[in-house]
């Protein structure tokens, strides 16, 4: 059976999450794509920091060592920060290998660049894992929103800041109390600055402006601001007048110009983004046909994010070689066919 070699780029949460679901899904994988999928290098920083049991596994913190690696299919990126994150991803790119990120700041910044080098190397990008996890946002608003024009994008997208809200209004935590919560269930960056500051939210709103609008907001529309000046005292206030603060971020098309704010806001029982707590990010969009779409879900976490990864694997892997699945499913509608015959 042919195989999709795989090369990861980190091993923290979501570098982890993606192994782990790889081995899990392995079946499914296989039947989806009619190839093992063989994860055959992971890229890290502090090799004396991480293990992996499979010793067929090249861990390596040489990125020379996993370059070299032969007959890799596809790269996956599961590091912060634009750099070294760019120059991995250009140089997997040059050399033909398709890649998937879920490295927000490094496509919000250089995403458009990489896409343009992709085509014409003739390889595939997938990025829903930048924004959301789990949440299809990337796949509704480039492939299943064609005609519409989407006039407006509210959003929860920043994991940490909702659940530490959350925690505070709901279970009267402290603000540090929440972050240390959220950082051990893995939702927090390792630095969580951009979490609390709004930048890891302000990061996937330029990657929904470019995906909706073709261009990312300009400096003087955009307005940045995070969740640190909130108080409990101000939380338990709105509360007790049905109101909730939520680190909301927002992308208007006006004429000739695209705004953005990322800010708390105080949002009413009626609007969607009301009920989501915790982990959860919500996206909502106005679309010019179908009116306000909204979809909800895990926002951060470990398999979230890896599902979106894994998603991405098999529509990349589907557009490039012919599904062996496609025989499978035929032959189960027959299955299904017969024994309809026989009733
Ligand atoms: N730190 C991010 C969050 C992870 O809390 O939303 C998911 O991008």
């Amino acid at each position: 059976m042919d195989v999709i070699r795989i090369a990861l780029l980190g091993y923290g949460t979501v570098g982890k999450g993606v192994h782990q679901t790889i081995q899990l899904q392995q079946e499914r994988l296989q039947t989806l794509l009619g190839k093992r999928v063989e994860l055959a290098g992971v890229l890290v920083k502090n090799i004396n920091k991480h293990h992996i049991e499979d010793s067929s596994v090249l861990l390596t913190d040489n990125c020379e060592e996993l370059f070299s690696l032969g007959n890799i299919h596809v790269v996956i990126d599961a590091i912060v920060g634009r750099e070294p994150g760019f120059s991995y991803l250009k140089r997997a790119i040059q050399n033909g290998t398709h890649i998937i990120t879920a490295n927000k700041e490094l496509f919000a910044h250089h995403g458009r660049e990489l896409k343009s080098l992709a085509d014409e190397k003739g390889v595939s990008i997938g990025y829903e894992a930048t924004v959301g996890a789990g949440i299809p946002i990337i796949q509704t608003l480039s492939k299943l929103l064609q005609v519409n024009k989407v006039k407006r994008i509210q959003g929860i997208l920043n994991g940490t800041s909702n659940f530490i809200l959350s925690s505070m209004r709901e279970k009267g935590l402290s603000f540090q109390e929440a972050l240390k919560e959220a950082q051990e269930k893995g939702y927090a960056e390792s630095d969580p600055g951009n979490d609390i500051e709004g930048r890891d939210a302000y990061f996937k709103a330029l990657v929904l402006s470019d995906l909706a609008y073709g261009k990312k907001p300009e400096e003087e529309h955009t307005l940045l601001k995070g969740i640190t000046d909130i108080t409990i005292e101000q939380i338990n206030y709105f509360s007790s007048l049905n109101l909730r603060f939520k680190h909301v971020a927002e992308i208007v098309k006006a004429p000739g110009k695209i705004s953005c704010a990322v800010r708390p806001v105080l949002v009413s029982p009626e609007h969607p983004l009301y009920q989501v707590e915790y982990e959860q990010n919500a996206i909502a969009v106005e679309t010019t046909i179908a009116g306000r779409i909204t979809l909800q879900g895990l926002g951060a976490g470990m398999y979230p994010t890896a599902s979106a990864v894994i998603e991405d694997l098999v529509q990349l892997e589907n557009q490039h070689s012919q599904p062996v699945w496609r025989e499978d499913v035929h032959l189960e509608a027959e299955e299904i066919e017969q024994s309809l015959w026989i009733l």
